[in-house]
C-alpha cells in the first residue's frame, strides 16, 4: 500500500474510512472511518454524512467492505445527513459483550460539540444509536477512545474550543461517562489525538488546530493516563516533518509488536478522495520517531 495515496478494497473500489481507526476483534482487522463517497457540498469543504464504514482484513492488506456499520439514515436528528459525523472509534466491552462505537457529533458549523454513542452485537455492525452529549458538559469535538493498562475506558477529547485536551472516563458498560475528568496539555490547541502505550509510559500523538490543512504534529509522554503529560516533540523526520507529511494523525495501532500511527491525508476540496498512510512507530524511553516510508504492509517477496 503507498502512504499518502487513496486506497482500494479487495474489490478495487475506494476505501472510505477515514479519521478511522483499525483494531483487531476476534481472529480479524477491522477498519472503521468516516464515510465520504460523494461529491462535496458544492462550494464547501464537507460532503454530506453518509455514515462509518466497516471494512474487515485478515492480514491488513486486502480489505473486505462489510457496508456501513451505522448509517447516517436520518433516524436520529444525529444521523442526519446535514449534520456532522467524524473520527469514530470502537471498543468491544468485555463485561457485556456488545462493541461500542463513539464519535463526534456536530452541527455543520460545528457549535454543537458531542459525543455520539452507538452500539452492536458484531463488529460489522449494524451498530444502534444511543445518544449524544457533552461529556461531564464539556464541549467534544476531535476525539478517541483509549483503554488503559488499568483497564479503565476513556474517551479523549479536544475540549474548550479546542485548547485543551480531556480524558473522561466511559462507565463499564461503556455507554456513557463516570463524571471523573482530567485536562492534560492544558491551552496548548491539540487535535486528532492517537494513543498508545509501552514499557510503562503513555503516548500520544496530535495535531494542531488548522482544520484540513496539515501542520506539525506533537508526541506528549506521561507515565500516568491521567496527568503528567508532557509535550515533547515532533516524531516525525525531514523535511516534511512540519506538515506530518502532509497527513493528520487519527489512530495508533499494535501488530506483531510493532506500533502504527495511521494518519489521513485531506483533500478539502474533494474530500472523498483523501488518502491515507500507515507509518511504523518507534519509541525507546521519551522518544518516538515516526520517519518517512513509502510504502506499508507490503507482501514480502518470495
Ligand atoms: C480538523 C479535524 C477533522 C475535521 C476538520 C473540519 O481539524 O481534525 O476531523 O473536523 O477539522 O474542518
Amino acid at each position: 500500500m503507498k502512504n499518502g495515496q487513496i486506497w482500494l478494497d479487495d474489490q478495487g473500489k475506494l476505501i472510505q474510512a477515514h479519521g478511522g481507526m483499525i483494531a483487531r476483534f476476534g481472529s480479524r482487522w477491522y477498519w472503521y472511518g468516516e464515510n465520504k463517497d460523494a461529491p462535496n457540498c458544492p462550494g464547501t469543504t464537507r460532503v454530506d454524512v453518509i455514515g462509518v464504514s466497516c471494512y474487515s482484513s485478515a492480514d491488513l492488506r486486502s480489505w473486505h467492505d462489510e457496508g456501513l456499520a451505522l448509517a447516517a439514515d436520518g433516524s436520529a436528528p444525529e444521523l442526519h445527513p446535514t449534520q456532522v459525523l467524524e473520527r469514530p472509534k470502537v471498543l468491544f466491552n468485555e463485561k457485556t459483550g456488545k462493541y461500542v462505537m463513539w464519535f463526534h457529533s456536530d452541527s455543520p458549523d460545528y457549535t454543537q460539540a458531542k459525543a455520539g454513542c452507538a452500539v452492536a452485537d458484531a463488529p460489522t455492525g449494524p451498530f444502534r444509536f444511543l445518544h449524544a452529549m457533552q461529556p461531564n458538559r464539556l464541549d467534544c469535538r476531535d476525539m478517541t477512545l483509549f483503554v488503559d493498562q488499568e483497564n479503565r475506558a476513556w474517551l479523549v477529547h479536544s475540549a474548550n474550543w479546542n485548547k485543551t485536551l480531556y480524558f473522561s472516563r466511559l462507565t463499564e458498560d461503556y455507554l456513557g461517562f463516570t463524571g471523573e475528568t482530567y485536562a492534560t496539555l492544558i491551552d496548548q490547541e491539540r487535535e486528532a489525538p492517537a494513543l498508545c502505550y509501552r514499557d510503562g509510559r503513555y503516548y500520544s500523538v496530535t495535531s494542531g488546530c488548522t482544520g484540513w490543512s496539515p501542520n506539525a504534529a506533537l508526541y506528549a509522554v506521561s507515565p500516568h493516563v491521567n496527568c503528567g503529560w508532557k509535550l515533547i516533540d515532533n516524531p516525525c523526520t525531514g523535511v516534511e516533518a512540519s506538515t506530518t507529511y502532509q497527513g493528520q494523525p487519527t489512530w495508533m495501532f499494535e501488530h506483531e509488536g510493532q506500533l502504527y500511527l495511521m494518519l489521513d491525508h485531506w483533500k478539502p476540496h474533494d474530500l472523498r478522495h483523501s488518502g491515507y498512510s500507515i507509518l511504523p512507530v518507534s519509541i525507546n524511553g521519551l522518544t518516538m520517531e515516526i520517519p518517512w516510508q513509502e510504502t506499508v504492509l507490503e507482501e514480502e517477496a518470495p
